[in-house]
C-alpha cells in the first residue's frame, strides 16, 4: 500500500478494508474517558443528599474526577478571563446558579464579585470538596451553597438571577452537557434572569492538513530504515475514525468561514439542538486540497461586552479547534480535490 498523499487515495485504501462508521460513537466518548477516582473520606457540612445515578451517567461523572481535565480548563487563561470578567460585570448583589460547578473556580469568580448567594451544583465526586475549597477562600455557606447531584435531580430554594455554566465541549456541542444547562434555566432561572454565556456561534471553514497529514503517514516511509509503510491504511483508518482536536493557523483555511449554528442560550430548546444542521457553498480563497472543515466557536456574555473566540485567529484555548476529515465518499473527494474548487 503506497502512501497516501491526497484525501482522494486515502479516502480509496479506507475503503478497501476501513471502516468510518464508529466516527460518531468515538466523537461521543472523546471526554468521557472512564477513570478510577480516589476514595474521597471526609464528612461533607455542606453537600446535600445525592441522587441515584444511572451507570452511564456515574461513569461520565467518575471521568470528572480526574483532576488533569480541570487542570486543563483552569490553566486555560482566556476561558477564565471570559468568565472572570462577564460575572464581575453582572452578579453584584444577584443569587447566582454555577451549572456543574467541578472545582468552583466560577462560583470562586461570582462569590468575590460580590454575588448575594452562589449555588454551586456538580455531580461528580469532586463536590465532596467544594466546600473546603469555598472555606478556604472565606465563602461560608452563608455565601456559597454546595449542591452535590445532576442539576436534573436536584431542588433548590429559590430562583436565580444569573446562570453560569462552562458547558463548550469541543466544537461547541461536543458533549451533551448543554441539555443540562437548559434544563436549570427552564426550572430555576427567573424570568428575567441572564444566562452566561447567552449566545454561542459555530463557525465552519474548508482547511487544508499537508503538515498534519505528513506527521502522520510519512513516518512511517521509513522506521530505522525499513518500510512500514503497511501500516499507513490503519494510521489512516484512526485517523478518520473521530474527529482531531487541533490548532489550525489561519493559513490552512481554504476560504472564508461560514457560520454554522447560531445558539441564543436565552430561548433555544433542548428539542432544537438535536435539529442543528446547515448546507453552506465556500467560494475558495486560495488553491489547495481540501483535508477537511475546521470548527470553531465563539461565546458572547451579554449583557456584557465579553467575547470568548476559539477561532484560528485568536490565542489559543483548550478547545483548540476541531477537523472533521472527510469521509470517504469518492463523488465529493473528486470535487474536492480539484483546485479552488466550490464546496
Ligand atoms: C466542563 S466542566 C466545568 C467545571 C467548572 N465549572 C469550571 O469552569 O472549571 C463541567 C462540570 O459539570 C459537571 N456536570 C456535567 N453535567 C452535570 C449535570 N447534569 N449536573 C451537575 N453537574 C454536571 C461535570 O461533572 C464537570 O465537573
Amino acid at each position: 500500500m503506497t502512501f497516501p498523499t491526497s484525501p482522494v487515495q486515502l479516502c480509496e485504501d479506507l475503503r478497501e478494508g476501513g471502516n468510518s462508521s464508529t466516527w460518531a460513537r468515538r466523537a461521543s466518548r472523546l471526554r468521557r474517558v472512564h477513570v478510577d477516582a480516589p476514595a474521597v473520606d471526609i464528612a461533607p457540612r455542606w453537600v446535600h443528599t445525592m441522587h441515584a445515578m444511572a451507570d452511564d451517567d456515574a461513569e461520565y461523572f467518575d471521568a470528572y474526577a480526574d483532576m488533569s481535565v480541570h487542570k486543563a480548563m483552569l490553566a486555560d487563561r482566556r476561558r477564565n478571563e471570559a468568565y472572570k470578567k462577564a460575572l464581575a460585570l453582572a452578579v453584584a448583589g444577584k443569587v447566582v446558579l454555577d451549572v456543574g460547578a467541578g472545582t468552583g473556580l466560577l462560583s470562586l469568580f461570582a462569590a468575590s464579585s460580590g454575588a448575594a448567594k452562589v449555588y454551586a451544583v456538580e455531580a461528580s465526586p469532586l463536590a465532596e470538596l467544594l466546600p473546603a475549597v469555598f472555606t478556604a477562600n472565606g465563602f461560608g455557606e452563608d455565601r456559597v451553597v454546595v449542591v452535590r447531584g445532576r442539576i436534573e435531580d436536584v431542588t433548590l430554594p429559590e430562583k436565580v438571577d444569573v446562570l453560569v455554566s462552562e458547558w463548550m465541549g469541543f466544537h461547541l456541542l461536543h458533549e451533551s452537557m448543554l441539555d443540562s444547562v437548559l434544563h436549570a434555566r427552564d426550572a430555576f432561572l427567573k424570568p428575567d434572569g441572564i444566562m452566561l454565556p447567552s449566545h454561542a456561534t459555530v463557525y465552519a471553514a474548508p482547511v487544508n492538513m499537508d503538515a498534519w497529514a505528513a506527521d502522520r503517514f510519512d513516518f512511517w516511509q521509513s522506521v530505522e530504515s525499513f518500510d512500514m509503510s503497511a501500516f499507513v491504511p490503519s494510521v489512516a483508518q484512526q485517523a478518520l475514525a473521530e474527529p482531531q482536536v487541533t490548532c489550525i493557523q489561519p493559513g490552512q483555511l481554504l476560504a472564508e468561514p461560514q457560520v454554522v449554528a447560531e445558539l441564543d442560550l436565552a430561548t433555544i430548546s433542548a428539542g432544537e439542538l438535536s435539529e442543528i444542521g446547515t448546507r453552506r457553498r465556500y467560494r475558495a480563497s486560495r488553491d489547495g486540497i481540501v483535508h477537511g472543515f475546521g470548527l470553531w466557536f465563539t461565546c458572547m456574555f451579554k449583557p456584557t461586552d465579553v467575547v470568548l473566540s476559539t477561532a484560528p485567529s485568536a490565542r489559543e484555548t483548550h478547545w483548540k479547534q476541531t477537523v472533521v476529515l472527510l469521509p470517504e465518499v469518492r463523488a465529493r473527494v473528486t470535487v474536492l480535490c480539484v483546485p479552488c474548487a466550490r464546496v
